[in-house]
């Protein structure tokens, strides 16, 4: 029996895994800079959350769901509505009026697998709830160009507004009647799509539909007084901080549930998969999903695109995850040496052993492939007269150390190695 991971499911084998791992420990890093705190929440949700989140016309919802028919539940296709169903479920309006929470982990949807796309992918998101501010707009896009600047990756900013029920009503108007035009020339989903979700019609990848929205009218010309204020606030907040951001008008994003600010990072290095991030704001959702009326934004991080660029620039990885292999020869060394690691361990070395039996060359070898920066050599003969050979991989200069009792023994070698 042969059997492999699931068509768009993917192991992160060692090797790769230390990229996420820097990845992820720099985003920690940065979102306390910011003063995040983590949430973690569960994979399995009710289907109806993320019906009423995302919404009931979007891909997401009509296609992509990984949904258990029988039982009504559904494996997150993102964080934002989790994330919200817990703010709510545990009154965390009540302990603090503006909370700025991050989550890490796998999300599920039945798309296509292809570079960049899976059918379960990490994201990192983060969301603020409980503010209107655009400053918190710009400061989130800033979070996140910091994050991305300092993985050494360069991605640009688009950005737009989607208004609010106030305004956007208003536009939906002049882009049906713009729409209705040109029905017969957009492809079959466009055709739903402008009797559904007309706003998606606007960033529909097919070329033939793209060519026709060209001159569709803008939502930013049809922003209302405090949505068109609110969008100048954030593009003053992005220039005083210094982000640069590009506005694109064509922006509507894949979920319902934005109001005013959206944005993207974009890379030209992915081919069809050019985000590595999005979100937006969503003041009505919270409310939607029977909580308080209380503002949020927020965006997510795609990981398996991030690593991806990471190796495309050849990114240099950490070649090491050991301090010391301990190269034992013999029944007697190999039973003095297995203690000996474990003390070494114990006191916080990253210590690796052979317990195959294999010859001094094999184990150098070994040594070697693992990137050990130092190798103890136990032989037989030289145990017996309590001595014992470290070897500086590096310099090839060889020590000899004087064994004493264990505890003894892992003092000196912790000294020696991390002079
Ligand atoms: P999203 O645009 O659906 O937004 O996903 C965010 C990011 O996740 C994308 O930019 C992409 O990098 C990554 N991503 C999405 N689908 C896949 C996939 N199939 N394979 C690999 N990577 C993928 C959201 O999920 C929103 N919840 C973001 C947000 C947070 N908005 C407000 N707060």
């Amino acid at each position: 029996m042969n059997i492999k991971a699931l068509n768009g499911f993917k192991d992160i084998l060692p090797g790769e895994v230390e990229l996420w791992q820097r990845l992820e420990g720099l985003a920690r890093d940065i979102f306390a800079r910011f003063n995040f705190s983590e949430i973690r929440l569960p994979i399995l949700e009710k289907t109806d959350l993320f019906t009423r989140a995302i919404g009931e016309a979007t891909d997401i919802v009509e296609k992509e769901m990984y949904t258990f028919v029988d039982k009504q539940v559904t494996m997150r296709p993102e964080a934002t509505a989790s994330l919200l169903r817990a703010y709510i479920e545990h009154g965390l309006h009540v302990q603090k009026p503006v909370q700025r929470l991050f989550t890490i982990g796998p999300m599920f949807r039945h798309e296509r697998p292809q570079k960049g796309r899976l059918r379960q992918f990490h994201q990192m998101d983060v969301e603020v709830l409980g503010s209107t501010s655009p400053r918190i707009d710009a400061e989130m896009m800033a979070m996140g160009a910091m994050l991305l600047a300092e993985m050494g990756l360069s991605v640009s900013l688009e950005m737009n507004s989607l208004g609010c029920p106030v305004c956007r009503p208003g536009f939906r108007v002049s882009l049906l009647a713009f729409l209705d035009d040109r029905h017969q020339a957009l492809c079959d989903d466009c055709k739903r799509r402008s009797v559904t979700n007309p706003l998606r019609v606007l960033d529909c990848k097919n070329p033939r539909c793209r060519e026709q929205v060209l001159e569709a009218p803008s939502l930013l010309d049809h922003l209302c007084g405090d949505c068109a204020d609110h969008f100048s606030g954030v593009q003053k907040g992005l220039e005083q901080l210094g982000v640069r951001y590009s506005l694109n008008k064509f922006m509507v994003r894949g979920l319902d549930y934005y109001t005013r600010t959206t944005f993207e990072f974009i890379t030209g290095d992915l081919g069809a998969q050019a985000a590595v991030g999005a979100g937006g704001r969503y003041d009505g959702l919270i409310e939607q999903l029977g909580g308080p009326s209380v503002p949020g934004i927020g965006f997510a991080l795609g990981m398996e695109r991030l690593v991806l660029l990471l190796q495309q620039k050849e990114a240099e990885l950490p070649v090491s995850g050991v301090d010391l292999f301990v190269a034992a020869l013999g029944t007697q060394s190999t039973h003095f040496g297995f203690a000996l690691a474990h003390g070494l361990r114990t006191s916080g070395m990253r210590v690796a052993m052979d317990l195959e039996g294999r010859s001094l060359k094999g184990q150098m070898k070994l040594a070697g492939r693992l990137g050990a920066p130092h190798v103890l050599i136990l032989g037989e003969n030289e145990l017996a007269e309590g001595k014992a050979v470290l070897r500086n991989m590096a310099t090839q200069q060889q020590q000899e150390i004087v064994l004493q009792d264990e505890a003894a023994t892992v003092q000196i070698l912790i000294k020696i190695i991390s002079l």
